[in-house]
Formats: structure tokens, sequence, C-alpha cells
């Protein structure tokens, strides 16, 4: 049964940064519950895919180093662990994982058109949602997947049924499943409630990827937590009747959700109490910061921020602007809270007292990168794990 535990309020799509600011914006009802029967969290009423993933997406993963560096390792480490001859990845963004294969041997699947077009002149690109008729045209008894890969792109589909019958139908006999999403107990764990919005639908656990993969023929056997935005869960998933035997790991990750309570609804009912805090101490400190006549900016137009500023109900009154690096977000305004987003060579210099970590999962990276900044007195804010200014 689905249980309701946090209710983030009105929210645009994490993704709609905005050329001009308009009054018709799309706003949906951001709430998430928990299902008492599989684990599973997820966005109680999640938006059409199809409003989201269109040819105007903004995200490019390759625009982070620790990214490019992460998807790197990876392939090389998948390469060498299970020498797959047929590779496909779902949601292959502007190609950051697919680069490190050879062209012969990799398929990617990319529904927005804009990033599939970046990768189609070296790779074969499938543009359209990943589903079982997509993968009856790709595949046949003949021609089977050894590995499909897909990072931050599985928890974004709402149908997992049928994205997990077409994984199913694609993969061969010995094949692998992995995916690689935010982990449920680093968002509980770290308060990042900004995990949420509408395009993480499910914020997975091994319990519940454990639990819905077997409703499918398919078995979770390993599973592994990495760094990446903040705290992910690496998933290997192969069909029931496959060579592969539950790893030690696995077992301890379960063990160690469980102890967490990622089984109980309580402890969301918990959480949500932090994140009502959070929201407290967030617009206190801001305040306090404005009243004395600080500067302050957002570092990162991330899809994050815009859950926290439309559910802290922050916008330009205490942000001048947001920094980000990427081209097509700069001289454009946040979805929601219409803050203007320019590059950080105009924006991101002695000026700025203080700038909230949008980007807080490449915390590590930023604070190496901005050195000057610190030293030069300025200083960056975070709400992860609860709302502080960063001591240098
Ligand atoms: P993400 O958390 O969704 O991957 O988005 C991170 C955003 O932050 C992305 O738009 C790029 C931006 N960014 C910067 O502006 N400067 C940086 O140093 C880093 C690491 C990211």
């Amino acid at each position: 049964m689905k249980k309701k535990f946090l209710n983030l309020g009105k929210q645009p799509l994490a993704n709609s940064f905005l050329p001009s600011i308009k009054k018709n914006e799309f706003f949906y009802n951001l709430s998430v519950s928990f299902d008492t029967k599989n684990y599973l969290v997820s966005v109680t009423n999640p938006v059409n895919p199809k409003k989201q993933y269109t040819d105007q997406y903004a995200h490019r993963a390759s625009e982070s180093r620790t990214m490019r560096e992460a998807f790197k390792k990876t392939a090389l480490k998948l390469k060498k662990k299970f020498s797959p001859k047929l590779v496909m990845e779902i949601g292959s963004n502007d190609g950051v994982f697919i680069k490190n294969f050879s062209k012969k041997m990799v398929i990617a699947v990319e529904p927005c058109k804009n990033l599939a077009n970046l990768t189609k002149k070296h790779f074969k690109t499938y543009p359209n949602f990943w589903n079982k008729s997509l993968a009856k045209k790709i595949f046949n008894k003949n021609k089977k997947a050894d590995l499909i890969f897909s990072a931050n792109t599985i928890s974004h589909i709402p149908n997992i049924k049928e994205t997990l019958e077409a994984v199913e139908l694609s993969l061969s006999s010995n094949g692998v499943l992995i995916i690689e999403d935010p982990s449920l107990k680093s968002v509980i764990k770290t308060n990042s409630y900004d995990q949420f919005y509408d395009e993480h639908v499910y914020v997975f656990s091994a319990l519940s990827i454990g639990e819905i993969t077997k409703e499918y023929k398919l078995r979770l056997f390993d599973a592994e937590e990495v760094e990446n935005h903040g705290g992910s869960i690496r998933y290997y998933i192969c069909k029931n009747a496959s060579k592969y035997k539950t790893t030690r790991r696995l077992k301890k990750i379960i063990a160690r959700e469980k102890k967490s309570g990622l089984n109980r609804f309580e402890t969301f009912l918990k959480f949500t109490k932090r994140v009502k805090k959070s929201k407290k101490d967030l617009n206190k400190l801001l305040n306090k910061l404005k009243k004395s006549d600080k500067k302050i900016i957002s570092y990162g137009a991330t899809y994050k921020s815009t859950t926290v500023f439309n559910y802290c109900n922050i916008g330009t009154k205490y942000f001048d602007y947001v920094t980000d690096t990427t081209l097509n977000k700069q001289g454009k305004f946040t979805p929601g809270k219409h803050i203007p987003i320019i590059s950080p060579e105009e924006g991101f210099d002695d000026s700025v007292d203080y700038a909230f970590l949008g980007a807080w999962n490449f915390k590590k990276e930023i604070i190496k990168k901005e050195k000057k900044f610190i030293k030069n007195g300025g200083k960056f804010i975070t709400h992860v794990p609860f709302v502080k200014i960063i001591k240098n």
C-alpha cells in the first residue's frame, strides 16, 4: 500500500529553465510516498515524461569532471568484469559513458533529440523512449545485449513494469542489467530532500529493487555503494536462471538498509520532520545574511535546487543570481522562482559574500576549484546534511 509522507508543494519542472519569464508556467504538486509492500519510494503523481524529455533538455552529464572520470572508470571496470560483446545504454545523454566503448559494440537509447543528435554521428543511437516495442526493434532471437547500463535514468521512468519487461526481452541468458541511481539511504541520512523532483520518480534502495525485479523474471544479485551524486547505488541484475550468485556485499547493503529503517514507514515520517526544519533554518540564515547586506548567489543551477527554491519559497529576494557552467542554462531563469542564471566568469567574483551550493553533490570538486573565492573571504552555504555555512 502506498502511503504519502512528504509534501514539497507546487513545483515547476526542474529542467524548465526559462528563456524569458512567462506567466503560464507549468506547476504540479510534488508529494512523495512509500509503498509498504515493496519498499518503493516514489513521487505520488508523476508528470508525463513527454513533457520532460524534449529537444530542450538541459542537463549534460559531461559538464562535471567528477562525472566524466566516474563514467570512464565504470566503463573500464565493467568491460573487464563482464567482457560484453554488445552493450546498450538507456539514457545515454551526451555520450559520457558510451564514448569509452568501441563504436561497433555499443547502442545508445536517448529520447531527448538534442542529446541523441550529439551521439548519433559516432554511435548507433535510437532517439526514443525505452519500451518493449523499441526492445523488439533493436533485438531478436540472435541478437541480445550482454550488458545494459543505465545511470540516473531508470529512476526517471514512471512505468517500471514496461521498463523491466523490455530489459528482460533484450538481455542474453547471462546478460547483466546495471543501473545506478541516488540511494535512498543517503537521501534519508543526509536529509537531501532535493533529490525529489519531477524527474526522480523513484529513489531506489537495494530492498525495493530486490522486490521489484522479482516481479519481472529478473534477480538482483549484487550491489555496490558509490559516491556519485551525493551517494548512489549501482545495482547488478540478471535473468532468473542466470549463473550469478547473490554476493555478500549485497546482503550487507540490505542489512544496513534494514538497520536504517528503509522498510518502515516511521523512518520517512521522521525524515519529513527534518525536512521541515531544514526549510525553516535556510530561510532564517538567508534572512539574517541579507539583513546584514551580504551578497548571496547560488552556485550551480541544478534540478535539485529547483526543489529547494520552490519548497523553501526563496528567490531573488535573497539570491542576486545563479552561476552555472552549462552554456544552455546561461542567460535563462530558474524554474518557478525566476532567478537569473549567468556564467561563473561573469558572476563568480569578489563581490560575492556567500554562495549557496545548489550543486552540493560536487562539493569536493567545487571547493577545490574555488580556492581563490574562499581565500578572499567568500563562504559556501549548504543545506546538506543540515543548513550551515561551510567552514573552510
Ligand atoms: P547535476 O547535479 O544535476 O549534475 O547538475 C550540476 C550543475 O552544476 C550543472 O548544471 C553544472 C553545474 N556546475 C557548475 O556550474 N560548476 C561546477 O563546478 C560544477 C561541478 C557543476
